[in-house]
């Protein structure tokens, strides 16, 4: 894995949008997977500010996003899909075709999960996955104990997320206690891998990525395995993991 650290947020949020445009640029069909969550959210902005001023296109790219919550209607502030629309797919001109992500109101979720794989196989998978870490070590909805071979599936979310997320809604009750997320296998599959960590309370969970044993119980620490990762992490989420 490779490590780039950055003096803070805004510089990570920079670099990886660069990282991203690059890509783009340099392809003549590209499928992206797509985070959300506090982390990402400033380098949609770039992405966003890169398109008023230099019109980077999007007409040849595709987007998968790693995860939605069950239950909640697109239109609701808190669900991916607003998200989404909100910080990215409405600022750039990417076809709306061409994004992708779980329906969390399927009447058959199991059969949703199966669709999405498929999905991502028909576009010959993700070429390069944004992720960000959470303070378990979940990468999507990912959460410890998760198999490192399951693709795109149901999950119970744990106490801790449940808690982190708590932030973004009027209280915990309203948080979603399911999701549907890519699996540790689908994001494996993944070309390219940028993972985005910013913040003292990331700190723990990076210093294990880096230094810990791969094990189920910390799900991003099967990254280790994969050959093309790059970590863009602030200094705040850097000091003391060396
Ligand atoms: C979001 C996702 C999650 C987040 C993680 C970190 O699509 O899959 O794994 O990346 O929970 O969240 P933040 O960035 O809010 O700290």
């Amino acid at each position: 894995m490779k490590l780039i650290r950055t003096t803070n947020h805004l510089e990570m949020s920079k670099i990886a949008a660069n990282i991203i445009l690059d890509r783009i640029k340099s392809s003549s069909h590209i499928t992206l997977g797509l985070a959300t969550g506090g982390t990402p959210i400033q380098t949609y902005a770039h992405l966003a500010q890169d398109y008023q001023e230099n019109q980077t296109s999007y007409q040849h790219v595709s987007t998968f996003n790693l995860d939605e919550y069950i239950g909640l209607p697109e239109e609701d502030p808190n669900s991916y899909h607003y998200y989404m629309y909100k910080h990215f797919f409405s600022k750039v001109n990417l076809p709306q075709d061409q994004t992708f992500i779980p329906n969390g109101l399927a009447q058959d979720l199991e059969a949703e999960c199966q669709a999405y794989e498929e999905m991502i196989k028909q576009h010959n998978g993700i070429d390069l996955q944004l992720l960000g870490l959470g303070k378990n070590g979940h990468i999507g909805f990912n959460e410890p104990g998760t198999s490192f071979d399951q693709h795109t599936h149901i999950v119970s979310l744990t106490q801790s997320t449940i808690q982190a997320n708590a932030r973004f809604f009027d209280s915990i009750e309203h948080v979603p206690r399911h999701s549907i997320t890519m699996g540790i296998g689908s994001i494996m599959e993944s070309k390219e891998i940028l993972l985005l960590v910013s913040g003292k309370e990331k700190n723990q969970a990076l210093n294990k990525l880096i230094h810990g044993q791969i094990d189920e119980q910390f799900p991003a620490s099967i990254l280790n395995r994969h050959e093309n990762v790059t970590i863009i992490a602030d200094e705040d989420a850097i000091m003391d993991t060396n």
